[in-house]
């Protein structure tokens, strides 16, 4: 077992991990961190996504040591302690892009730092640029239109309702 510390969704926290573990494993098993899904466990489903210092990453692709020292965000810190859901997870309601919502926290992360890195350029952001920011989850119900509506939405701008004919 080796000791990590880890700056999750704004607590500091210390913990004993076996070193062979993904970030996956020790978010859901020890920490009970239940939003990162386990889909594919290799890299290609995007369920799994969390933040690690501002980056989309694949927790079931990295060790949780790699994690050590670092500051790894999941949607269960984008709440706000009253109950209250940001203002990503409101668009993605609004625009319907939530069904079963296996695929949705991980999309959620991915569509934050999407819009924390283009802060100073919403206005300009393209939809190609979203479908490519978003492209690697998989979502099996909504045909990720209404995802990309949903990114549009929380980007500011004015979307058709969601099942709605352009
Ligand atoms: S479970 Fe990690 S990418 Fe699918
Ligand atoms: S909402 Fe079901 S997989 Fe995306």
């Amino acid at each position: 077992m080796v000791s990590i510390k880890l700056h999750l969704n704004g607590q500091n926290i210390e913990l004993e991990i076996d070193p062979r573990e993904s970030l996956l494993e020790t978010l859901r098993d020890r920490l009970g961190v239940v939003s990162v899904k386990q889909g594919c466990g290799v890299g290609e489903c995007g369920a799994c996504n969390v933040l690690i210092d501002g980056v989309p990453t694949d927790s079931c692709l990295t060790l949780a040591v790699w994690a050590d020292g670092k500051c790894v965000r999941t949607v269960e810190g984008e709440v706000k302690p009253e109950g209250e859901l940001s203002p990503v997870q409101k668009a993605y309601v609004e625009a319907g892009a939530v069904q079963c919502g296996f695929c949705t926290p991980g999309l959620v992360m991915t569509t934050t730092a999407f819009l924390e890195n283009n802060k100073n350029r919403l206005t300009e952001v393209t939809r190609e640029e979203i479908k490519k920011a978003h492209a690697g989850h998989l979502c099996r119900c909504t045909g990720y239109e209404m995802i990309t509506e949903a990114v549009e939405l929380a980007l500011g701008r004015p979307v058709k309702g969601a099942g709605e004919c352009a």
